[in-house]
């Protein structure tokens, strides 16, 4: 074939694959089947290996992933992302209107749309090509995630018909039971953790470094907002129809509704049917549908005020106890754990459920064969609400808590004043060490990337280490050749299958481990002090021992009353403190990472901003916030003079609440009279010192 050929050829298979792709999955009317698709998706790859220079740009063949993404990253948004505020029943969507109708004279419309549960995302298109999609991350900036968003297939990566020539469109990244399913098996085939849901499913496979694992895990996209200096639209719905024109996947379960029983009834319809779509929804989400309305009606600080999310309520389901497990964590708690018939639940078949302690197995009266309630809230793993008694057969037997370690067969121990039951074995109980060394090595610890993936448990089941002072004694010859379980997707096929197969530890990857122990030598002492795993020390607690007391030696030397002296450490944590520097073992593996070269010691650190406005002031951060990550909000306390406390307490002067806030905290807060205020009093506390002297 002559070069010009294939040019020719190129843009052919390129244009037609790409009115496939559109016809499949964003009208949902396929005009080929699978096999001759990737039949000229085969063709096009083939020609475009011969031809790299010839390749497009927009190629569909970037939907298979390309290369290794290194980091993402951060990309201020052109324009904010918000988030929306929340109702739950009728009464608070009657609110939601009225506040409207004081504002707005004339009759407005509104829009209902399926409320996505996943994770929101702004692609930007450039003259009709996607140039950057960026994660939503504090509302003001992201992480820039294009060649994982590239891989979704209903994703355009070029534009089609009359388009305009800058336009971001926001809209979420689902997972879809299919695929969310298919991947909790083969993690579940292999030991992995399990993905808790399909929206965590998605977080984190749009943050993967490998886009063609990103390609194998079948996101899926919706878009439900556009933005544009000049929306060249009056309502909203038209401006979501130009958009499915121009290729972008537009759910077809939105409905113009002109009050609330018609609002009512979308919302009671979905509720429903809910349960018969393909990804998860957690609720409706209504909007003004004209433009100039929302105009009138503007934003807050955190969300506009011409748009509610109504949430649905947490599915349920009855099933029967089979079984219950007790895991043993890296502190030595013991956590029960339901094993149930499976069932179906809010999109996922439910196998599993927590149990928390033996309170609650006692509370529940649980016994074997139980026909018990589970729910699934947006929270992760699905909990037992009750027993029913009535189904109960006479003979069944209580849901007795174990005396002895399920893994080493030490007798479990309780401390003053607390629920858990603990193995007390911390360095001889497998779980314990495994959990502490895989502690040790995470992201916000040591960072020690390479050793993730099952192959801290390889080291340790080949009796390697034994703690993760070991790590650092680990050599090329004792490494090279271990083996481990690995999944991979078989590409040489005509339809790609995941295989699990053996893989030894090679040159490279022997490498990476040990050169990444060794860069571990720089991670600062605050993260060497959280990494080490001190009960109740999380990164906060980790971060105030840190520059309070410059070095470990302080730290080991330190009283209860010297402990506690400092602001947020209480008895409990001052304690916890002491009985790991109290054990003698534990010296001395620090003495042996002091030899390996780690940083046990800082500078104290100066106060980043002039204005300390929060000094003295201890205060709790709860809930997600609409200008601010979690740890950005933390880190602008602590700049401005005030320390994060993780918990409440008498000592809390006030908490920070985002939207979503525990009701736990907020119980506890309310008992104790600990005022809470919201992000928008708290910006004003900052930016005015005349009401925080009052606070
Ligand atoms: S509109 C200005 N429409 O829900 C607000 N959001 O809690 C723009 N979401 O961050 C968002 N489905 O990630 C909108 N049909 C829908 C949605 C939707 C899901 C998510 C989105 C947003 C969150 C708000």
């Amino acid at each position: 074939m002559t070069i010009d050929e294939a040019r020719k050829r190129i843009t052919e298979l390129s244009e037609t694959i790409d009115n496939h792709n559109y016809k499949y999955y964003v009208l949902a009317q396929p005009s080929i089947s699978d096999y001759d698709f990737d039949m000229l998706m085969n063709e096009l790859i083939a020609l475009e290996k011969e031809f790299p220079e010839l390749a497009l740009p927009t190629s569909p063949t970037q939907r298979v992933g390309g290369d290794l993404t290194k980091e993402f990253p951060t990309v201020k948004h052109r324009y904010p992302m918000l988030s929306l505020a929340n109702s739950y029943n009728r009464d608070e969507i009657i609110d939601f209107i009225k506040r409207i109708e004081k504002t707005i004279e004339e009759p407005v419309e509104f829009v209902c749309e399926l409320k996505f549960d996943g994770v929101s995302i702004s692609l930007t298109y450039e003259k009709g090509i996607l140039v950057r999609a960026v994660t939503r991350g504090d509302g003001t900036q992201g992480d820039e995630v294009t060649n994982n968003i590239k891989t979704i297939h209903s994703v355009p990566l070029k534009l089609r018909g009359n388009y305009p020539e800058f336009l971001e469109m926001r809209g979420e990244v689902i997972m879809p039971h299919d695929s969310f399913n298919k991947i909790n098996a083969e993690r579940d085939e292999l030991g992995m953790s399990l993905f808790a849901n399909c929206r965590n499913a998605a977080a984190g496979t749009i943050k993967l470094q490998d886009p063609k694992e990103t390609a194998r895990r079948r996101l899926d996209n919706f878009c439900y907002y556009m933005m544009m200096d000049n929306v060249p639209y009056s309502t909203h719905y038209q401006s979501l129809m130009a958009a499915k024109e121009w290729g972008f996947n537009i759910s077809p379960h939105m409905k113009v509704c002109r009050n609330i029983d018609e609002i009512e009834d979308f919302i009671n319809y979905w509720d429903e049917k809910r349960r018969n779509l393909p990804f998860d929804i957690d609720g409706i989400v209504i909007k003004v549908n004209s433009f100039a309305q929302r105009e009138q009606l503007g934003i807050t600080a955190k969300s506009p005020r011409w748009a509610i999310a109504y949430k649905f309520k947490a599915e349920q389901v009855s099933t029967k106890l089979l079984s219950v497990d007790f895991q043993v964590g890296r502190h030595g708690t013991i956590t029960p754990v339901a094993n149930l018939e499976p069932v179906f639940l809010a999109g996922t078949t439910v196998k599993r459920a927590t149990l928390n302690n033996a309170d609650f197995i006692r509370q529940l009266d649980l016994h074997y064969d139980d026909i018990v309630k589970v729910e699934k809230g947006g929270e992760i793993i699905p909990k037992i609400i009750e027993v029913d008694l009535e189904k109960r057969k006479n003979d069944s037997k209580p849901v007795e808590f174990i005396t002895k370690c399920p893994e080493c067969g030490t007798v479990l121990t309780q401390k003053e004043g607390e629920t858990a039951w603990y193995c007390p074995n911390s360095m001889g109980c497998p779980p314990q060490i495994k959990g502490r060394i895989e502690h040790f090595i995470s992201r916000k610890a040591m960072n020690i990337e390479s050793l993730g993936e099952g192959k801290v448990e390889v080291i340790f089941d080949n009796h390697l280490i034994n703690n993760y002072a070991d790590l650092y004694d680990l050599t090329y010859d004792q490494l090279y050749g271990l083996e481990k379980v690995e999944t991979f997707v078989d590409e040489s096929s005509l339809f790609p299958e995941t295989v699990t197969r053996k893989v030894s530890f090679k040159e490279k990857t022997v490498n990476n481990i040990l050169n990444s122990l060794i860069k571990s030598r720089e991670v600062p002492f605050a993260r060497v002090l959280y990494a080490l795993g001190i009960r109740e020390i999380g990164e906060t607690t980790a971060k105030i021992l840190a520059n309070e007391m410059g070095n470990i030696d302080n730290i080991i030397n330190a009283s209860l009353e010297e402990l506690t002296a400092i602001n947020t450490i209480g008895p409990t944590i001052a304690q916890s403190i002491r009985d790991f520097f109290d054990d003698e073992r534990n010296i001395h593996i620090i003495n042996r990472l002091k030899v390996a070269g780690l940083q046990f010691s800082q500078e104290k650190k100066a106060t980043s901003s002039e204005n300390q406005i929060l000094a003295g002031k201890t205060i709790v951060v709860s809930g997600v916030f609409a200008n601010f990550s979690r740890d950005g909000i933390k880190q602008l306390i602590e700049d401005l003079g005030g320390k994060n406390a993780s918990s409440i307490s008498s000592k809390t002067d006030f908490v920070v609440a985002g939207e979503k806030m525990g009701p736990e905290k907020k119980k506890k807060a309310e008992t104790l009279g600990v005022k809470i205020i919201d992000e928008t009093e708290f910006l004003n506390i900052i930016n005015n010192p005349v009401i925080s002297s009052e606070t």
